[in-house]
């Protein structure tokens, strides 16, 4: 039986029903992954995973990245890690990037080896924020004038990640997991602006609000206004599909085709808990 999908509202994105424990869905990888290459982004509501099934579902994208922030991984279940405001004995128990700043990003561009899919899977939901919202970053470089795309064919960029360390403990009072994080010791790595999906060929636009420092070999006062320009457009509202958490959602993007941010969320007021697996 073919996968049931139903498109997501907006321009990308779509709903899977299926229960990925159930013993005769095991078979479904190809599924998934046509899927996901596809539509972007899946949504996979009502799930009861534990540490091992959520493994086992990033499996049927391909081989999981084990290469995680240690402070944060799951103990004793290589490749996931956790993500949340929670504190226990005044100590943040996953990734914490603070309360109130977006960060536009794909995850681990400041890596040389890009992610290629990542799986978040929510547990404990806030009633307010908290939601995630992804950006269609192949439908916006469709959309860009022919000239505009001519113009950044063959830009490269620079991410890095001690400044996205920086910005982000400035947006945060210095609350950001990044910054106290010994993944600040990457060096600074180049990346295409437009990206070509390995398996379907399509251009994205690799962008970073924080994490993309200049375009190589353009004037500074350029390279700004060209990615601030770029940011703007590829977050705007009908590139945008914005996930509110329930528990039990699951939910994989394409990391080479969107980007994503996690909304602002009151960590006085509202527990926020997901695991994360990401795929190479
Ligand atoms: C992430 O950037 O991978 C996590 C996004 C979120 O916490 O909503």
């Amino acid at each position: 039986m073919p996968l049931p999908l139903h498109p997501l509202p907006g321009v990308f994105g779509a709903e899977a029903t299926v229960d990925l424990t159930a013993p005769g869905n095991r078979g479904l990888s190809a599924d998934l992954l046509q899927a996901l290459h596809d539509h972007r982004l899946l949504v996979i509501p009502g799930q009861h995973l534990n540490h091992a099934d959520l493994l086992a579902a990033a499996a049927h994208f391909g081989p999981v990245d084990t290469h995680v922030d240690r402070r944060y991984a799951v103990g004793g279940f290589p490749g996931l890690t956790t993500i949340s405001n929670i504190t226990e004995d005044g100590t943040h128990v996953g990734v914490y990037d603070g309360d109130n700043e977006e960060e536009w990003h794909a995850d681990n561009s400041f890596k040389p080896e890009l992610t290629r899919a990542t799986l978040l899977y929510s547990v404990i939901t806030p009633a307010q924020g908290g939601e995630t919202r992804f950006a269609d970053a192949t439908r916006a470089y469709a959309d860009l004038p022919a000239e505009l795309k001519e113009r950044i064919a063959h830009l490269r960029a620079v991410h890095s990640i001690q400044q996205l360390a920086q910005l982000q403990s400035r947006a945060s009072g210095g609350q950001s997991s990044t910054a106290a994080g010994s993944l600040a010791t990457h060096p600074e790595v180049e990346h295409p602006l437009v990206l070509a999906h390995p398996v379907t060929g399509a251009g994205s636009l690799l962008l970073g609000s924080m994490v993309v420092k200049y375009i190589v070999g353009m004037d500074p006062d350029e390279s700004r206004a060209l990615l601030a320009d770029l940011l703007a457009h590829t977050t705007s509202s009908p590139y945008v599909y914005t996930h509110r958490w329930r528990p039990g959602d699951l939910v994989v993007w394409d990391n080479l085709a969107t980007l994503h941010t996690a909304s602002p969320c009151d960590s006085s007021r509202h527990r926020r808990l997901l695991y994360r697996a990401s795929v190479r």
